[in-house]
C-alpha cells in the first residue's frame, strides 16, 4: 500500500500538461510511496483542450470529472468547490495538489483548506501585481491557503517572502506554519522530456502544416483582456497580418476557443478576411507535442500565455508578450521578452527589432534542472 494518497486537481489545458510531469515522476520514482487520484473539474472540455493531452502525455484518465464547463467566474468556481468538497470527503486524501492560477486552482484551494486537507501549490508566488486579472486573485488566495508552496523562480520566492511567508519555518508544516521552496519549473521538466519525443512522433507535422523551419512566427492569444475587448483583439491581429505580409513570413495561430468565439460572433467580417490572407494560418489548438515542435522551429513567438512565454525561453526564441505586465519578469529583464500590450506601434517596433536583429541573445537557466517534479514529490513525502 502506498504511504500517501494525493489528489491532483486539474481543469484547464496548462494544468493537464503540468500534471503529466508529476504523474510521470510518481510512476518512475515514487509508485511504492504515493498513489494519485486525478480530479478534472471540466473547466476545459473540447477534445483539443483536454482529452488530447491525457492520450498524448500518457496521463491516467481522471477518476472524477466534475463536468463543470464554461460559466461566469462565480458560478464556475462555486460548482467546482461543491464538487471537489464531495470528493475530498469521500476520498480523505493526505494532501491536495494544485497547479497555477485558474478558477480550478482557486476552487481546489478553498475546498481543501476549509476541510483542513493540506494544500500543496505548484507555481506558487507568481505575481503580476495587477489584481484586475482574475488569475492574480486566484494566486493570492491559493498561496495563502497552502501548506507547502513550490515557487518556480527566485522572483516568485521573493514575492512570497514579501507577503509574510518565512523561509525559516520549521516542521511540522501546516496552513498556519507553511513551508516555501524554490524548485524550478515543472514545465521545464516537460520540455526536456518531450522535445525529442516530439521530433520522433510528429516528424511530418511542420511539412504537413505548410511551414518552413525558422520562417514562421508562432502566435497565441487567449487572455480575457485581449479577447473580450474587440478593439484590442483586432489591433493585435491586424498588426500581425500586416507585419507578416511586409516581411513575407507566415504567422501561425493555434487559437484558443475563447478567441475564435469572439472572432466568429463579434468580428465576423474581419475574421473572414483574415482567413483568406495567405500569410496568416489560423488553426485549432494543437497537441502539446505539436506545440513543442511549433515553438522549437519558429522565428519569433508572440503570445499572452504564461506557459508559452516560458517555453519561448526554453527554445531560445525571442518573445513578444501581448500584455502590460508579466509574472515571468526574468524574461523581460533578460531582454528576450518584450512587453508590447496590444498597441500596434509597440508590437511593430519590437517585432521588427527581433526580425532584423543579429544579436546573439543569451537564454540563462532560470527554471531549474528539469527535476522539479521529483524534488516536489520527495518533499511531500517528507511531510508525511
Ligand atoms: C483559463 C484560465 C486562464 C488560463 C487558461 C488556459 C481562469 C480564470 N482562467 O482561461 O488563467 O490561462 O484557462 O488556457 O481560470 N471554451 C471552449 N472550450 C473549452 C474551454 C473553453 O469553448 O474547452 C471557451 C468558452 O467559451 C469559455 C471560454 O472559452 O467561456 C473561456 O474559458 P475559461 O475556462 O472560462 O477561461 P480561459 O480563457 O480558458
Ligand atoms: N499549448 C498547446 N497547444 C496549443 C496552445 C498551447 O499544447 O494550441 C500548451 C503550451 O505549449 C503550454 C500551455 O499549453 O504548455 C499553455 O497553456 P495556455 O496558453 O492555454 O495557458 P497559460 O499558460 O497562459 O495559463
Amino acid at each position: 500500500m502506498p504511504k500517501i494518497k494525493l489528489i491532483n486537481i486539474v481543469g484547464a489545458r496548462p494544468q493537464i500538461i503540468k500534471a503529466s510531469a508529476i504523474s510521470r515522476a510518481i510512476r518512475v520514482h515514487f509508485s511504492n510511496d504515493i498513489s494519485e487520484i486525478i480530479v478534472h473539474t471540466g473547466q476545459h472540455y473540447d477534445k483539443e483542450m483536454s482529452e488530447v493531452f491525457f492520450d498524448e502525455l500518457e496521463i491516467q484518465k481522471p477518476q472524477y470529472n466534475l463536468g463543470v464547463g464554461s460559466a461566469g467566474h462565480g458560478r464556475q468556481t462555486s460548482l467546482m468547490i461543491a464538487g471537489i468538497e464531495e470528493i475530498l470527503l469521500k476520498e480523505k486524501p493526505d494532501c491536495v495538489l494544485l497547479y497555477g492560477d485558474t478558477n480550478s486552482t482557486l476552487a481546489g484551494a478553498l475546498a481543501a483548506a476549509k476541510l483542513h486537507f493540506p494544500v500543496i501549490h505548484i507555481e506558487a508566488g507568481l505575481r503580476s501585481f495587477n489584481k484586475l486579472m482574475p488569475e492574480e486573485l486566484n494566486r493570492i488566495v491559493s498561496d495563502h491557503s497552502s501548506t507547502l508552496l513550490f515557487a518556480p523562480t527566485n522572483a516568485a520566492l521573493k514575492n512570497l517572502m514579501s507577503e509574510g511567508f518565512r523561509p525559516e519555518n520549521a516542521p511540522p508544516y501546516t496552513i498556519n506554519n507553511p513551508k516555501i521552496y524554490l524548485t524550478g519549473d515543472i514545465m521545464y521538466d516537460n520540455t526536456l522530456f518531450f522535445a525529442e519525443l516530439a521530433e520522433k512522433k510528429k516528424a511530418g507535422f511542420l511539412n504537413e502544416s505548410g511551414l518552413v523551419k525558422n520562417n514562421y512566427v508562432l502566435a497565441t492569444i487567449h487572455r480575457d483582456t485581449n479577447t473580450d475587448d474587440i478593439e484590442r483583439l483586432k489591433e493585435i491581429l491586424l498588426t500581425l497580418k500586416e507585419l507578416a505580409e511586409e516581411k513575407d513570413i507566415v504567422v501561425i495561430m493555434p487559437l484558443h476557443p475563447r478567441t475564435v468565439n469572439t472572432l466568429k460572433t463579434r468580428l465576423k467580417d474581419f475574421y473572414d478576411d483574415l482567413k483568406h490572407c495567405s500569410h496568416v494560418k489560423i488553426i485549432l489548438p494543437v497537441s502539446f507535442l505539436e506545440m513543442t515542435l511549433l515553438e522549437k522551429n519558429c522565428r519569433i513567438i508572440v503570445t499572452d500565455s504564461g506557459g508559452v512565454q516560458k517555453e519561448s525561453h526554453f527554445f531560445k526564441k525571442p518573445c513578444l508578450v501581448l500584455r502590460e505586465e508579466t509574472e515571468w519578469i526574468e524574461l523581460v529583464n533578460n531582454g528576450t521578452a518584450k512587453l508590447v500590450g496590444a498597441a500596434s506601434a509597440r508590437i511593430r517596433k519590437e517585432f521588427l527589432n527581433f526580425m532584423d536583429s543579429d544579436t546573439d541573445f543569451k537564454y540563462p537557466g532560470f527554471y531549474g534542472d528539469g527535476k522539479a517534479a521529483e524534488f516536489i514529490l520527495s518533499e511531500i513525502l517528507r511531510l508525511f
